[in-house]
């Protein structure tokens, strides 16, 4: 059987009170939107039709790198409305459709998967997932008789005050056969509350056209939770990310407190690495074995070796680090710092586009920038490339084991030779030969008797 995704989200998404449109607020800094996207592709689906209306160009762009087709919904008209506006898309297509909503991001492709299956198994017209939820305010709601067999699904706003007790819910996601779809949606009216075509109104058509209608259970409400506000947006925050941080935590890494670990689903780990709490670790960052990671540390974009300790307080993007680093407290990676197996950056140190050789040292309270440090160097605390003269940026070299001394600024363009030594307070300008010393300061006077001198005439007075 052919299988399609029609994705709705068409929707202003009011209750969010926002400028930004609904479906692509970023939940673990990716649009909301996409968690769906992604789920519906590893469904591995014929096609997936988006169905667009409000702010319908920036949502298209946040997607313009996913083979979908887009249908606009203009006016937007209800949910109803905005599956039928994909019937010319679905023409040439005949099997299941499965539908979902851009606003429902925290749903397994597992738990899908399943749904697909039993929807298939009980050779159904219609399937749709129910679940049961503490507070089913908002949502659709699942009315059963005395059998437990489903008579319809009330909107929020169409049911009484004994309806809304019910607490067992429509999450928004169907499969339906093609066929029965479109016939169905032609059934559809506006004779309720909100004067729009609801697409629930396929299931209600389902039962009373005796047709294979599925309710098909689901035991954990959150996957299914809907974002209409900033609050849910919050809930379905969590239930993504608690996800996340449990299948990193069944590949072997140890999340010291999943509450309070931000990942990215993007994000590889790898085994015996240990995530301390408060640390974020976002987009396309590797992190490899047996690494330390925080407390408190912000990664993104970055990749890091194995045997890697990042701590506290330490941030990085769009960093490679190799093996065996050692960085921080306080040390701020910036785009293509490359810092080599065993080097060791410590704290209050800024590096930026450079590269730090093997075993090197930025021990304390550095800016290295536009730079590069050979193996086994010791750039002294303090130290500053001074990469920036006011127009260009120049780039600093250093040779393999030069030690440079405490507080050396570094004016650039400049390179230090192999083995060279500066003075520490040096302000060094021309390049440095190999294994010369470089030493640029005003010789050291001494005023003898000076403070007794000084607490004499201070007695006077
Ligand atoms: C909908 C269901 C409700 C279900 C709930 C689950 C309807 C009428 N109600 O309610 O039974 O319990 O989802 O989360 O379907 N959209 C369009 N075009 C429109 C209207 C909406 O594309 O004209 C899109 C929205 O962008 C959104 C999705 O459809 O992504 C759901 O719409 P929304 O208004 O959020 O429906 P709910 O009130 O949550
Ligand atoms: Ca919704």
């Amino acid at each position: 059987m052919s299988l399609a995704v029609i994705i709705l989200a068409a929707g202003k998404g009011v209750r969010m009170n926002s400028e930004l449109p609904k479906v692509l607020h970023p939940i673990l800094k990716k649009p909301m939107l996409r968690y769906v996207l992604d789920a519906a592709r590893d469904m591995e689906p014929e096609r997936i039709v988006l169905v667009l209306g409000h702010d319908s160009e920036l949502v298209k762009e946040a997607v313009s790198d996913c083979p979908v087709d887009t249908v606009i919904q203009e006016p937007q008209l209800g949910t109803g409305h905005a599956v039928l506006c994909c019937e010319d898309a679905f023409r040439d297509f005949s099997g299941d459709i499965l539908i979902l909503s851009g606003d429902v991001p925290a749903t397994g492709v597992s738990t899908l998967g399943e749904f697909m299956d039993s929807h298939v198994k009980n050779s159904a017209d219609v399937s749709f997932i129910s679940t049961l939820v503490e507070d089913p305010s908002g949502y659709g709601r699942v009315l059963r008789n005395a059998e437990g067999e489903v008579l319809r699904i009330v909107e929020d706003k169409d049911a009484t005050a004994d309806e809304k007790k019910e607490k067992e819910i429509n999450a928004g996601i169907y499969c339906v056969n093609s066929s029965f779809l479109w016939e169905s949606l032609d059934g559809l009216d506006t004779e309720n509350n909100q004067g729009e075509y609801y697409l629930p109104g396929i299931v209600n058509l389902c039962v009373s056209r005796k047709r294979g209608l599925q309710a098909f259970a689901l035991s954990n409400p959150k996957e299914v939770s809907g974002v209409n506000s900033r609050e849910q947006l919050g809930e379905a925050e969590k239930t993504i990310r608690l996800a996340i941080n449990r299948r990193h935590m069944e590949n072997g890494v140890t999340i010291v407190d999943p509450e309070t670990a931000y990942i990215s689903d993007s994000v590889s780990i790898g085994k015996d690495t240990t995530v301390y709490p408060n640390t974020y670790i976002y987009g396309e960052t590797r992190i490899g074995e047996n690494c330390r990671v925080g407390p408190s540390v912000y990664v993104e974009d970055s990749q890091i070796g194995d045997n890697v300790e990042i701590r506290f307080s330490s941030y990085l993007t769009e960093c490679e680090v190799e093996d065996g680093v050692v960085m921080g407290p306080f040390c701020h990676l910036r785009p293509e710092a490359r810092i080599k197996s065993g080097a060791k950056i410590g704290n209050f140190v800024e590096i930026k586009k450079s590269n730090i050789g093997v075993g090197s040292k930025v021990p304390h309270l550095s800016y290295v920038g536009d730079a590069d440090i050979g193996a086994g160097v010791n750039i002294g605390a303090g130290t500053i490339t001074c990469n920036y003269d006011g127009v260009n940026k120049h780039r600093t070299v250093v040779e393999d084991g030069a030690f440079i001394g405490s507080d050396t600024m570094l004016v650039a363009p400049i390179k230090v030779g192999k083995g060279a030594t500066t003075a520490a307070g040096s302000t060094v300008t021309k390049d440095v030969s190999p294994g010369a010393l470089a030493i640029e300061r005003a010789g050291q006077k001494e005023i003898t008797g000076w403070a007794e001198r000084k607490r004499v005439k201070k007695g006077k007075s």
